[in-house]
Order: structure tokens, then sequence, then C-alpha cells
């Protein structure tokens, strides 16, 4: 079978079994070229919330799929890849989390949406990386928690001087960590006149040196957008492939040929096929006591964002 032919296969069935079939941006571009929704982890959340399909394929991580399940309980929630996890939202447990609310009582726990459905029940307030700053300026209290991820926080503090905040200072994201400033030196010397484009996942020391920080969706938006014909991407790698494509007469350059999340990886067209066939796949089922919790923080992230 050639991908073409297994592409029009997964369109019929997924037409005909009222499945939705949802792909991070992360994903290869023959998933991508059959989602419903491509985007970040924002984009995934608010059209999980609209979609009336009453089935839902995630290709991305566990944490997109148990955010579908908490958004819309009723849907049948398939995660293509079952061992796709995401290492960040697994850092954290609910005993560190309740640590951290004792040395910061008085304030408001903002999670990353990179976090279990379980976390989710301990926390007010979810955020991704394109919402962030939004939905914290929004909140009432001036003094967040905000956790796993120290660099992502940082860099909303940053943007939020008004605001007091406390980190779980062990998180962060494993591939985004591996980018460094050498990196960032020896790409903006070999091609000068580049833009550089990076998540805000990444180390301070990078992010301040960016030409613009934002998420997946963002930083491919802005590279076509750009008056600009060279830009340094520094996120996942699988985005430099998606901008190369969408726009030929521009370069694109991987910061790090390191920045690659083998959980992101680990889907495939193949299983996707599968998956629509009812051979493959993780339905997520999430106790009811878990969503009531989780969803408080999860609509607050969808009202204010
Ligand atoms: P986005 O919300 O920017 O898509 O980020 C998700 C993610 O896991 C980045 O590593
Ligand atoms: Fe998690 Fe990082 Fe992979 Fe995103 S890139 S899914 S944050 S490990």
């Amino acid at each position: 079978m050639t991908i073409q032919q297994m592409q029009d296969e997964i369109l019929r069935i997924k037409k005909e079994k009222d499945i939705c079939i949802l792909a991070h941006a992360y994903q290869n571009h023959e998933i991508c070229e059959i989602a419903d929704y491509v985007g970040d982890s924002f984009g995934l959340a608010v059209n999980a919330s609209k979609d009336s399909k009453k089935n839902v394929l995630m290709c991305g991580v566990r944490f997109m799929a148990e955010t579908v399940k908490i958004i819309s309980p009723e849907k049948n929630v398939i995660l293509v890849s079952p061992d796709a996890g995401c290492p960040m939202a697994d850092q954290i447990k609910p005993e560190d989390l309740a640590e951290l609310k004792k040395q910061y009582p008085d304030y408001t726990t903002v999670c990353y949406i990179n976090t279990t459905a379980e976390l989710k029940t301990y926390c007010d307030a979810c955020v991704t990386s394109s919402a962030a700053i939004n939905i914290v300026s929004k909140l009432p209290n001036d003094k967040i928690l905000f956790v796993p991820d120290p660099h992502l926080g940082s860099w909303v503090a940053e943007k939020l001087p008004e605001k007091q905040f406390a980190f779980f200072e062990e998180g962060g994201c494993p591939t985004h960590f591996r980018l460094t400033a050498a990196d960032v030196k020896k790409a903006k010397e070999a091609h000068p006149n580049a833009l550089l484009l990076v998540h805000p996942e990444c180390r301070k020391e990078i992010v301040d040196q960016a030409d613009y920080v934002g998420s997946t969706t963002g930083i491919m938006d802005y590279a076509k957008k750009s008056d600009n014909k060279e830009f340094i991407i520094g996120t996942e790698n699988s985005i430099v492939s998606h901008l190369q494509l969408a726009c030929p007469d521009k370069q694109f350059y991987a910061l790090s040929k390191m920045c690659v999340c083998m959980n992101m990886r680990l889907t495939t067209l193949g299983d996707v096929y599968a998956a629509v066939k009812g051979l493959a796949g993780e339905e997520i089922t999430l106790p009811e006591e878990t969503i009531i919790k989780a969803k408080k923080c999860i609509d607050v992230m969808l009202e204010l964002g």
C-alpha cells in the first residue's frame, strides 16, 4: 500500500465512523495531511471543545488526549500511540505540588497543559505556551505558583513584572533543554541573516537572544508572514521540515540536530491507519471525579485564553 492509498483509506474510514483526527504540529507531514486539525496545544484543546464528532483520534502525546477527554467526557478519545507520553508532564507528582503549596499558601496555582489529568485536579488554572501570558495577566491574584516548567514560567514572569512568581525548579522539557547558548552562537555565525525563532520551553539564555518567542503554531505563523528569507528554529525539528515545505522560497535551519522529541516521533501513518480500523491505540478513560476537578482549571484556560 502506498502512502497516498493509506491516506485515502484513513479519510474514507474516518468519514464512515465519524472520527475527528487531531494532530499536534510536531507530527509528521503525512499525518498532518489527513488530520481535521493541526496545531499547538491550545488550538487542539479549543478544536476539541468545538468539534461535534463522537470519536477523536489524538496524534500527539498522552496529556493532549487526556485534555480532550476532560473537555468532552462523552466522546470516545483514542491516543494513537499509547507509549507517547510527555516526560515533562510526568515530572511533577501531586505530593511535590502539595509541598510547594505549603511553601506558597496564598498563591494561585497555574499549571502548564503539559501535566497529567490528576495533577490538574489540584490546580486553579491551566495554560498553554500560546495563551500563558494572556491568561496569567487576567488572574486576579498577583501571586502565581507556576508548574512544572520554570523556563516557560520565567518567560511569562518577565512579561508580567507586576506579578510575583514561584516555580517548580526541577521541571522542564528535556527536548528543549538540549538547546544551548553555544548552539545559538554557532547557528548565528553560520546564518547571520537568519531570524531566531524559539519556543518558550527553551532556557532563558536562548529566549533572551530570540527575535520571536512563541508556541509551535506561533513560530510557524511568524515565519510564514515574515519578509525575512532565513530562519533558525529553536523547537522540535519537525517544525523545520513543515516550514520548509510550506515556504519553499525561504530557508529554515534547525538550531540543533538534537532537538527531537522521541515521544512525538512515535506515531506513524500506519498507526493512524490501524487506529481508525480499531486495531491500535488506547481509549482514554479517567475517573469521573478527576474529569470534574481537572475540567475547572481547563475551563479557566478556555474562558481567559
Ligand atoms: P505548543 O503548545 O507550543 O504546541 O507546545 C507543546 C509542546 O509540547 C512543546 O514542546
Ligand atoms: Fe513534552 Fe518536550 Fe516532547 Fe513537548 S517536546 S511533548 S514538552 S517532552
